[in-house]
C-alpha cells in the first residue's frame, strides 16, 4: 500500500463522529414534563430479582444505559429479560446459574456490584469484579464486605475479584455502619432477607429508593421494617417469590428540571410531574431559600422563573440531606446568584470537577478543598465544555438554556447514562437543544 493511502486511512480512523448536545440558549420554556423511573431503584430492584426465582415484572423502567448494563449483568448470571414495553421488563431469574459480575461491566457501572446481596442470598457466594477508582474518586465498598462478614460471609481477593463465600448460610446480627451508604445499605438488606434469623443494621441509609427496594422484597415476602429510618431490621425467610412492582419517580431528574424550570421558564412556568415531592424535601427547602417558587401539584410541582437568585448556603449529606447528586444542577443557579454562596460536598471526592467546565461558561468559582465558593454572575455565555460525569453533564446542558449563544456539551454518554431521553424532554418545553454528531474534538493531535 502507498504511504499516501496508508495516512488517508490514518485521517479516515481519527475523524470518528461522536455525539454531542448543542444548545442554544435564550428560549422561554413552557409546558410539562414527566420524569422517568429513579435509575438508583432500578438497578437495585432489577439486582433484587435474583432473590426470587421466577418471573419478576417491573413498571416505570427508565431507558438509560445503566440499565441496559445490569440487563447484561443478569443475563450473564443465565437470567433472561422480555421487554414488555419501553419501560416493563419482564426478568426470568428461574435459570440463573452463575454468580461472577465480569469486569468489562462494573468497570462500566460500579452499581453492577447490587448483585452481590442477592447472588449471596440465592446461591450462597458471589464472584465480584473490584470496582477500582472512577470519576467521583475512590468510592470504596469496605462496609458492604464488613457488613456482610458480620453475617458470616467469608471474603477473598485474587487477579482483581471479590469472591464472596456463605454456603455454609448467613446468621442475622447487628450490623452498625460507620457512614449511612446506599450501596451498602441495600447489599445487607438483600443478604440478609435470606439469612438464619434477625438482622439489624444500624446507621442504615434513609434514601427513598432504598424504601422502594423494601416494598418490592417485601411484596416477595420479605419481613423488612424501618426501611427509611436508621434502624432496618430484616427477619430471614426460607423463599422469596416473583411479583409485579412500579419503580418510583426519579427524583433527581425532577430536581434537574426544576433547575431548568427556575431559570429559563416563561411567565407561565413549567410543571414536572411522575415524582413524589417528598423525596426532594432539603432541594425544594434550598431553592425556596434562593427565592425560587414552587408550588406542589399532584404527582409533582409547578416552578416558575426567579426574578432574582439569593445566594445560599449548602452542603451535600445523607437523605434527608441535601443529595449530592443535585449539587451540580444548583451550583448552576448558585452561579447567577445576586451574592456570594458556599457549596460544600461531603459525600463524594472529585465531585467538583463540573465547576471548572462552568467557569469556561462566565461563571466564578473558587475550589477549597471540599468547599466551592460561587461568586454569582449576572450571565453565563456558551462555550465547548465537557461533562465530567452523570450530574455535571446534565448540569451544563442546563446551564446552556440560560447561556449567549451556542454550548456545546461533549462525553454525553455519562449523560445518558442516567437521563432518558434529555434532550427531547427539554425540547418538549420548548428548549433549542440538539443531539448532533460532531468529528470527536478529543482526537486532535
Ligand atoms: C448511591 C447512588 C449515587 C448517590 C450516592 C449517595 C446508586 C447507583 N448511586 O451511590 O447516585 O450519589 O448513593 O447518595 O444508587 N463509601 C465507603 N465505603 C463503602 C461504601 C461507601 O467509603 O463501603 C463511601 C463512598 O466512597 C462515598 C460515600 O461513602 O464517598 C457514599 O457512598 P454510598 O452512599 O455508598 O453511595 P453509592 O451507593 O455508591
Amino acid at each position: 500500500m502507498c504511504v499516501a493511502c496508508r495516512s488517508s486511512d490514518r485521517d479516515q480512523e481519527r475523524v470518528q463522529p461522536v455525539d454531542i448536545i448543542r444548545v442554544q440558549g435564550g428560549n422561554a420554556l413552557s409546558g410539562t414534563v414527566h420524569v422517568s423511573g429513579a435509575k438508583n431503584s432500578a438497578l437495585k430492584l432489577m439486582a433484587a430479582t435474583l432473590l426470587a426465582p421466577g418471573v419478576t415484572t417491573l413498571e416505570n423502567v427508565p431507558n438509560i444505559s445503566d440499565v441496559h448494563v445490569m440487563g447484561k449483568v443478569l443475563k450473564g448470571l443465565g437470567c433472561s429479560i422480555e421487554v414488555a414495553d419501553e419501560h416493563t421488563l419482564k426478568i426470568d431469574t428461574s435459570s440463573a446459574d452463575s454468580w461472577e459480575a465480569p469486569y468489562n461491566l462494573v468497570a462500566k457501572m460500579r452499581a453492577s456490584t447490587a448483585v452481590m446481596g442477592p447472588l449471596l442470598g440465592r446461591f450462597g457466594r458471589a464472584k465480584i469484579a473490584m470496582p477500582g477508582g472512577c470519576n467521583l474518586g475512590a468510592r470504596k465498598i469496605d462496609m458492604h464486605i464488613l457488613g456482610l462478614e458480620a453475617l458470616g460471609v467469608s471474603f477473598d481477593t485474587q487477579h482483581g475479584y471479590i469472591f464472596a463465600d456463605a454456603e455454609d448460610g448467613m446468621h442475622g446480627t447487628v450490623v452498625t455502619l460507620e457512614f449511612a451508604s446506599v450501596g451498602a445499605t441495600e447489599n445487607l438488606i438483600m443478604a440478609a432477607v435470606r439469612a438464619k434469623g434477625t438482622t439489624i443494621i444500624d446507621n442504615a441509609a434513609r434514601e427513598p429508593e432504598i424504601v422502594d427496594l423494601a416494598d418490592m422484597l417485601n411484596k416477595m415476602g420479605a419481613k423488612i421494617e424501618g426501611a427509611g429510618t436508621p434502624v432496618v431490621t430484616i427477619e430471614g425467610v426460607d423463599e422469596l417469590h416473583p411479583v409485579t412492582h412500579r419503580v418510583i419517580g426519579d427524583r433527581i431528574e425532577a430536581g434537574t428540571f426544576i433547575v431548568a424550570g427556575a431559570l429559563a421558564a416563561g411567565e407561565d412556568g413549567i410543571d414536572i410531574t411522575g415524582f413524589n415531592p417528598h423525596h426532594l424535601g432539603m432541594v425544594l427547602k434550598k431553592l425556596e431559600i434562593m427565592g425560587i417558587d414552587i408550588e406542589r401539584i399532584p404527582d409533582g410541582v409547578h416552578v416558575r422563573r426567579a426574578e432574582r437568585i439569593a445566594p445560599v448556603d449548602i452542603q451535600t449529606l445523607p437523605f434527608p440531606g441535601f443529595p449530592t447528586d443535585m449539587q451540580a444542577q444548583v451550583m448552576v443557579l448558585s452561579a447567577l446568584a445576586d451574592g456570594n454562596s458556599v457549596i460544600t460536598e461531603n459525600i463524594f471526592e472529585n465531585r467538583f470537577m463540573f465547576a471548572s467546565e462552568l467557569v469556561r461558561m462566565g461563571a466564578q468559582i473558587r475550589i477549597e478543598s471540599h468547599h466551592a465558593i460561587v461568586r454569582g454572575v449576572d450571565h453565563f455565555s456558551g462555550a465547548q465544555v465537557v461533562s465530567p460525569d452523570l450530574r455535571g453533564g446534565a448540569a451544563l446542558v442546563v446551564a446552556g438554556l440560560v447561556a449567549e449563544g451556542e454550548t456545546d456539551v461533549s462525553a454525553i454518554h455519562h449523560i445518558d447514562r442516567g437521563y432518558e431521553r434529555f434532550c427531547e424532554k427539554l425540547v418538549g418545553l420548548g428548549a433549542r437543544v440538539d443531539r448532533v454528531s460532531v468529528p470527536d474534538p478529543s482526537d486532535e493531535d
